[in-house]
């Protein structure tokens, strides 16, 4: 055993299996079309410990992630499709880059420096995730770095996406670089940046759904959950939030210590009915100096699976799957039933434009979006 730079402890199977020095090569390969006719590409990353992440260059979508159990057995632990096809149907965001505005904008509009802006209503009467193309449904371009004989600790790939002037109804033109980068310390690090000709709102986050069991193996509410939160954002039916800041003491949101996701959900708590489970932004608590805070850590108890969330963002949408209802079939034709993947979507809070008391979303030009987000990946007896 060994204990890793920070924190987790990496059981001796997970590292005895590294078979070589560095990460392997990024390798590419098709997949497939899209029916406006754009090539995808499909990019495979492996580090030195084999954990394995497949990206396609569509919507920058984690297709899958392998990670070992306490044993060293691998298993995909994100949900997802087959084929591009199911992606542009019905993904409830699967594996995404969700931008320009991740999560909700009340009733799509915001105004900004006098100008009222309207954007698609595309969950009940808000705003959702960027609209009807966001950037999960756009063909980011691509280039792998790192891996092979050039050794190095890391192996990754650079997406670019340059959204137009007046696309989905957000002003201005934003070019936005995330990098995904995957250490020989088995973390997934996100690195967002952006920038803008016009002040526009601008708020990015991933979207993987996690099941640390493994896809398709069942519902996450076994998993224990521990969130470096004291307070959350309440919601009213619409989940948009409320504008109070509120605390999580005595509420089924207060995960400071370990607890199962099931543990309180089906609690009779107005927060859990306007959510159909957890479906909260969680405010993040911070040390003076911090950069990286850590915002969350999962353990899968069967598996020993753990993953720790380290952000720069002030919040944490934690979405316990409630919209799962069995009608999607995933990989391997695998049935996503209620609850069998969980979010944890680090950003800043919902509906920031019309709610001036929250940390701004606002870019201006000359201004750097920056933002870093780090899944570790390690295992607990
Ligand atoms: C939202 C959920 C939504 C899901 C989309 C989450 O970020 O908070 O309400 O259903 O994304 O699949």
């Amino acid at each position: 055993m060994r204990t890793s730079p920070i924190g987790i402890i990496l059981a001796a199977g997970a590292v005895a299996c590294a078979g070589r020095e560095g990460a392997a090569p990024v390798t590419r390969g098709s997949f497939g079309v899209t029916r406006s006719g754009q090539a995808v590409s499909v990019y495979t990353l492996k580090n030195a410990h084999d954990l394995e992440v497949r990206v396609i260059d569509y919507g920058g979508i984690i297709l899958s992630l392998k990670a070992p159990d306490r044993a060293g057995r691998f298993a995909d632990i994100v949900l997802g499709f087959d084929s591009l096809g199911d992606y542009e149907r019905a993904s409830p965001y699967f594996g995404a880059i969700i931008g320009r505005y991740g999560n909700r904008i009340a009733r799509g509009h915001f105004t900004l420096d006098g100008k009222t802006y309207a954007l698609a209503r595309n969950n009940g009467p808000n705003h959702l995730h960027g609209g009807l193309r966001g950037f999960d449904k756009v063909v980011w371009d691509v280039t792998p770095f790192g891996g092979g004989a050039s050794g190095g600790d890391s192996v990754g790939l650079v997406l670019r996406y340059t959204s137009p002037d007046g696309e989905e109804g957000y002003p201005g033109t934003l070019r936005a670089t995330v990098t995904y980068t995957l250490t020989n310390q088995n973390e997934l690090i996100f690195d967002y940046e952006a920038t803008t000709d016009h002040a526009t709102p601008v708020n990015l986050t991933q979207h993987s759904y996690f099941n640390l069991a493994g896809d398709g193996s069942g519902d996450i509410l076994g998993h224990v959950v521990t969130l470096n939160a004291a307070r959350f954002t309440p919601v009213d039916s619409t989940l948009i939030p409320t504008g109070t800041i509120a605390s999580v003491n005595g509420t089924p949101f207060d995960f400071r210590a370990p607890t199962r996701i099931g543990a309180r959900i089906g609690q009779n708590d107005a927060q859990l009915r306007h959510g159909l489970g957890y479906d909260h932004n969680l405010v993040l608590e911070r040390n003076p100096g911090d950069t990286l805070t850590l915002a969350a850590r999962v353990v899968e108890p069967s598996s020993g699976r753990v993953m720790e969330i380290y952000t720069t963002e002030p919040g944490l949408q934690f979405y316990s799957g409630n919209f799962l209802h069995g009608t999607l079939h995933g990989k391997g034709g695998v049935v996503y039933r209620h609850r069998y993947g969980f979010a944890m979507e680090t950003q800043h809070f919902p509906d920031s434009p019309n709610q001036t008391a929250f940390p701004s979303t606002i870019l201006r030009p000359g201004q750097q979006y920056r933002s870093r987000t780090v899944y570790k990946f390690g295992t607990a007896p």
